[in-house]
């Protein structure tokens, strides 16, 4: 990372999290953020669920509620955005403080609640961009008072279509109450089924929790590939609490983020691998923070991953890093694209 950004990085810190997060929005907006240089190896080029990527790290979903930035996100190396979680409706979210550092811990806690704008908003600001060639998905919420919850997903579906890339389905979010209860065998089924009959192109992906039982795992497997998903995200948020936390915040309701996320994600990512073995592509995301975790999300069974809590550590040259690292590792051993090594480890 360059100098310039880590001493931006370390500034936000001085912040409040939620008014750090609002500083480096104005930043990416003002162009004010050193754009590192571009890794553009062709050994990183990817696909997934048809979407050509020209790398396999991405922008998890929360950090551009509103599709803000998308562009100077782009330029810091992403290979794909997930803008959202939108609802069809703006909302306030969860009272103020809801998101916590945990700085020694390298992890995020956050009840953030589906804080955006809205629909509106959001078609908006897609429309203004449509026509570009780079690979922009939105996460899709429900409202917390919402009388059908299943309906504001197919809503706000329909308002996209032809806007985004990609699209995925998150019940998986800890902080709108009786929100994963979504993920149970029968509600999902009619879930999928009513959003695969509003979809239009855009793939559509699910993104999963990561505290699942066994059978709630094969329960969605059968689910996914049932309703002909076209990818599966694992993992959101954990509502578990690791006895290694050592942070003051460690007790913060919420979900919980960032390196002690990345062991029972990726355990999870590989049992879906297993169980999916090769049906269903998959996206790796929890405590990925270095060209290390990612690849080993890769080893794993992902085919793409993505990454949020370590950006508030480790600052935007990080996505250049993970670049640069991945493509050394697969090339050390022996694998000619990303794709080879999916699954390496299963
Ligand atoms: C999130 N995450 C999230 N996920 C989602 O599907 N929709 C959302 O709106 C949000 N919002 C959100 C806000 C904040 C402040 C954080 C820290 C996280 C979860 C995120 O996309 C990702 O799945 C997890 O954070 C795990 O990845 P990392 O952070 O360990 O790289």
């Amino acid at each position: 990372m360059s100098g310039l950004a880590r001493f931006g990085t370390r500034l936000l810190h001085l912040l409040p999290p939620e008014a750090a997060h609002s500083a480096s929005l104005a930043a990416l907006k003002s162009g004010l953020v050193p754009v590192p240089p571009g890794v553009t190896d062709p050994i990183l080029r990817t696909s997934i669920a048809g979407l050509d990527l020209p790398n396999p790290v991405g922008l998890a979903a929360g950090y551009d509620k509103n599709g803000e930035v998308i562009d100077p996100l782009l330029k810091l190396g992403f290979g794909f955005v997930e803008c959202g979680a939108v609802t069809p409706r703006p909302q306030a979210g969860n009272p103020k403080p809801r998101v916590f550092r945990l700085s020694d811990d390298r992890a995020v806690i956050n009840r953030m609640g589906f804080n955006n704008a809205g629909l509106t908003a959001l078609r908006s600001r897609l429309s203004a961009r449509l026509g570009r060639k780079d690979i922009v998905g939105v996460n899709l919420g429900a409202n917390k008072d919402s009388d059908d919850r299943t309906q504001d997903y197919v809503t706000s579906l329909q308002a996209l279509n032809g806007l985004a890339d990609f699209f995925t389905v998150n019940i998986s979010s800890p902080n709108t109450p009786g929100l994963r209860a979504l993920q149970s065998k029968a509600a999902l089924d009619e879930l999928l089924g009513r959003v695969m009959t509003a979809r239009a192109a855009a793939p559509v992906f699910l993104k999963v929790a990561p505290d699942l039982k066994d059978e709630d795992l094969a329960d969605i497997a059968a689910s996914v590939r049932d309703n002909g998903i076209d990818a599966l995200i694992v993992s959101n948020t954990t509502i578990e609490r690791p006895e290694t936390l050592a942070s003051h915040d460690r007790a913060e309701a919420g979900g919980l983020s960032g390196r002690p996320l990345f062991e029972r994600s990726t355990a999870l990512l590989k049992a879906f691998a297993q169980t999916l073995n090769g049906a269903v592509p998959l996206i790796g995301v929890g405590g990925v923070e270095d060209a290390v975790t990612a690849y080993a999300k890769i080893r794993a069974g992902a085919s793409a991953v993505q990454l949020y809590s370590a950006l508030v550590y480790e600052g935007p040259g990080l996505i250049a890093q993970i670049n640069r690292g991945l493509a050394e590792r697969l090339k050390a051993d022996g694998f000619t694209s990303v794709d080879h090594a999916v699954g390496a480890d299963v």
